[in-house]
């Protein structure tokens, strides 16, 4: 069954009584994208923690791979090798004197020769741009440091999933546009699924195949970026907002009567094709030809679909 998750009805209540889950469904096919967006305590990180069996549904069932997950010990080691969690700290994750023997932790407990370890976590390392790093004690890493090298950990295990919690929370603006590269990258060229929770607007849609919106422990609406950032008023009915870019088309067409396209751009090079199909109409309505022309014909050419 090509569907590494299915949820089927979770709820989930803390032991003080907080309902935090409430029959949430949700499905995820292999090798997709998936966002999950919701305000502050809308149940987004307990969700994820369902999804390697750190938490156990109150009711409800989590498959995986076509069967439901069981919560035996050795059941649950061997999830857990297939489906890395990145937790939001990774201060919360990092624990080994320095940062290979960190990475290479998970590797050893599943009994791999002191060979193949060694590739592992160079390669793992590697990835995420950390191997000069290697005799470092982790606790003397930055936060975006940390993020990678607890990263480079679960890259380590070579798992199916990764789940990250916020990973783009307290990075730069370059360390977030990297962690978002990598993560293409990983799903592009390795065919890992990914499911991260965020609050990064702007950055889902470049990420994200499909969302689920969390509200108060509830998925409230499920669709592409396209068809929920549409959703104006879904967005704001749960504290959220669309990406400021598409925010901007969104002002132009309804208090300046810009003519701009009904799907709205939800990225910059959407915005860009967007802007220049503009141009090209303005230019056409001039001269009254129906040929587009753009006034700079030198531009070079728009080809990248996501970005
Ligand atoms: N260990 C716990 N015990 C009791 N209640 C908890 C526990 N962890 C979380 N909660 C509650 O469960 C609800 C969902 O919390 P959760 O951390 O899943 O939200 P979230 O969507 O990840 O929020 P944020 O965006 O702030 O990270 C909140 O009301 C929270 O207070
Ligand atoms: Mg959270």
């Amino acid at each position: 069954m090509d569907m590494p998750f299915y949820l089927e009805n979770v709820s989930h209540r803390y032991s003080d009584g907080t309902l935090a889950l409430e029959d949430v469904t949700m499905s995820m096919k292999r090798g997709e994208r998936i966002a999950l967006l919701g305000p502050n305590g809308s149940g987004k990180t307990t969700l994820l923690l369902h999804l390697n069996g750190i938490l156990k549904p109150t009711s409800g069932k989590v498959h995986f791979d076509g069967k439901p997950v069981e919560y035996s010990s050795k059941a649950l080691l061997e999830l857990r090798r297939r489906v890395g969690f990145v937790f939001q700290d990774p201060n919360d994750q990092l624990f080994a004197p320095t940062v290979r023997q960190d990475v290479a932790f998970g590797p050893l407990n599943l009994g791999q020769s002191a060979q193949e370890v060694r590739r592992v976590v160079e390669e793992a390392l590697d990835t995420v741009g950390m191997a000069e790093y290697a005799e470092k004690p982790p606790h003397f890493l930055s936060f975006g440091q940390k993020k990678r090298v607890a990263l480079a950990g679960v890259l380590a295990m070579q798992p199916e999933v990764i789940i990250m919690d916020e990973p783009t929370s307290n990075l730069d603006p370059r360390g977030t546009s990297e962690i978002l590269h990598l993560l293409l990258r990983l799903s592009r060229e390795r065919r890992i699924s990914l499911i991260l929770a965020t609050h990064d607007v702007d950055m889902v849609p470049l990420f994200a195949d499909r969302l689920y919106i969390l509200n108060k422990g509830r998925v409230v609406s499920e669709g592409t970026p396209r068809e929920l950032f549409s959703d104006t008023q879904l967005i704001r009915s749960v504290n959220l907002r669309s990406p400021r870019i598409t925010h901007l088309f969104e002002v132009l067409r309804k208090e300046d009567g810009v003519p701009v396209d009904e799907r709205l751009p939800l990225t910059i090079g959407e915005a860009r094709r967007e802007v220049l199909r503009l141009l090209g109409i303005l230019q056409d309505d001039l001269t009254g030809g129906s040929e587009v022309v753009s006034p700079w014909r030198h531009h070079p050419p728009i080809k990248n679909k996501r970005g």
